[in-house]
């Protein structure tokens, strides 16, 4: 409530106005007992003319004009030589006197609000101009009990008064400012969360509804910024996918293109003289397509898809990635080996499982040959546990620093020259899409062993 902009306006509200009353409050509390007194003058003043009648009046009467007057004495001076008095014994000493006949706004002020303060009971000497140009001057002694009971009794009704103001002016205001800023408010700020939620989803843009200019500038500006930003996401989106395939795409067409560089090899040296000419054109072209899916592939990271899983058979997963292997092996003395049970079914994603076990032979391969010594590459699959473990190990040299540093990383651990450093990332990204993990066991001078594990789900 006290946080709250219809909460903070209450208050302020009640507040202010009670402020303003007390300003209104001082001066008419003066005001008033400048009336009572003048009041009081005028009562005595009309009582006293009842000594013109008949100068010696008794006193049962003179007590009961002065008690109807509410004071204890008059003095009313007609001229310089008579005067008219009203007296009747008085309780105290008179102990302040007032002169009202040229008394100034603050002197009321001081006089009332001293009044108001001290409870003690005083007789005091007022002294005013006669009614009516009764006399000279008029002068009456009173107890201030009464005028200050009166006081007090008017102050208490401004009080009341001014608090059914406020608490109406307050609540008055409380409902504006809730109709006009609290909830227009509300339902900007209730736009932009459940825009926030899906900020692709178009539906969800502000429409301005607000009557108050500002509200509905400040809706305009968020409906444009919203519409901005909502285009710039759907754009952003379909670049990223556009990417990602883009990615994907370029790196198994290089390594397709890379296989037809082999066969191409070959036809070169073939003995027909019109394919000997065109060979090195194929060659050429070929080289360059791969360089681009290259310079492509350095441009983004690959998202897979999920695998569709299915139950294949390993081993002759294993031997068709063997046999492509072969073909890019030539003469060199390289040998590839498979140590897979015939019968070891496993769940997975045929297309991505021969994409990893590719990148991995592929990588040891190329390892071996580039280190000029004959070697010798495994691939071995077992059940282990509640998982299907398949090793692929080899004798080559072991991974540099660098790659076993940024293992894993997209474009970080190639340190193979034409490499895009991309075949290792790609694989643990698939095998971590099956549940599973892909982990390098052990690489040094003597080789090299990568562990897929690919957790059975209950399946065996
Ligand atoms: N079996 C291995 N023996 C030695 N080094 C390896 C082996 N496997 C990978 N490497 C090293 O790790 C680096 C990263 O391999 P990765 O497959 O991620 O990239 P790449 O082979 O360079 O490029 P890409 O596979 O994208 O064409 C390779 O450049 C290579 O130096
Ligand atoms: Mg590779």
């Amino acid at each position: 409530m006290l946080n709250s902009l219809s909460g903070r306006f209450l208050i302020l509200t009640t507040v202010f106005v009670m402020l303003a009353e007390v300003l209104i409050f001082v001066p008419s509390i003066a005001r008033y007992r400048e009336d009572f007194l003048l009041n009081r003058l005028e009562r005595a003043q009309i009582a006293s003319l009842a000594l013109l009648a008949d100068d010696m009046i008794d006193t049962e009467l003179e007590e009961e004009l002065l008690l109807n007057a509410g004071v204890f004495n008059v003095v009313l001076r007609r001229d310089e030589l008579r005067q008219l008095v009203l007296s009747s014994p008085m309780p105290s000493e008179v102990s302040q006197t007032f002169d009202l006949r040229d008394a100034n706004a603050l002197t009321l002020i001081r006089d009332a609000m001293a009044r108001l303060i001290d409870p003690e009971n005083e007789t005091i000497r007022v002294i005013g101009n006669p009614f009516r140009d009764g006399g000279l001057l008029i002068e009456i002694t009173l107890d201030t009990s009464e005028l200050r009971m009166a006081m007090i009794d008017y102050g208490l009704r401004i009080l009341v008064l001014s608090a059914v103001i406020s608490i109406v002016t307050a609540g008055l205001l409380f409902l504006a400012v809730r109709i006009l800023l609290v909830k227009p408010i509300k339902g900007v700020v209730g736009h932009m969360q459940s825009y926030a939620k899906a900020p692709e989803d178009a539906r969800r843009i502000i429409q301005p509804s607000a009557s108050v200019t500002e509200l509905r500038d400040a809706e305009k500006a968020l409906q444009s910024l919203q519409t901005q930003l909502t285009q710039a996401l759907k754009q952003k989106e379909r670049l990223a996918q556009l990417g990602g395939a883009v990615a994907r795409v370029s790196h198994d067409l290089r390594n397709i293109l890379t296989s037809a560089q082999l066969f191409t090899d070959r036809i070169e040296m073939s003995e027909d003289p019109a394919v000997k000419r065109m060979a090195p054109k194929l060659v050429n072209s070929i080289t360059r397509a791969v360089s681009l899916c290259e310079s492509t592939l350095a441009f983004g990271r690959a998202e897979e898809p999920a695998p569709t899983l299915t139950l294949i058979n390993l081993a002759q997963l294993v031997s068709d990635v063997l046999d492509s292997e072969r073909l890019a092996i030539g003469d060199f003395d390289l040998s590839l080996s498979e140590d897979v049970p015939g019968n070891l079914m496993v769940r997975a994603d045929p297309e991505q499982m021969y994409r990893i076990l590719s990148n991995l032979v592929r990588n040891a391969r190329q390892a071996i040959i580039g280190t000029g010594t004959p070697g010798e590459i495994n691939v071995a699959a077992k059940v282990c546990d509640d998982a299907w473990c398949i090793d692929v190990t080899d004798t080559g040299p072991g991974l540099p620093p660098k790659a076993v540093e940024y293992l894993f990383q997209p474009f970080q651990g190639g340190a193979r020259k034409g490499g895009s450093g991309l075949g290792l990332a790609i694989s643990e990204e698939l095998v971590r899409g099956h549940g599973g993990t892909l982990t390098l066991v052990n690489t040094d001078a003597s080789g090299t062993a990568f562990r897929i594990r690919l957790p059975m789900g209950g399946l065996t």
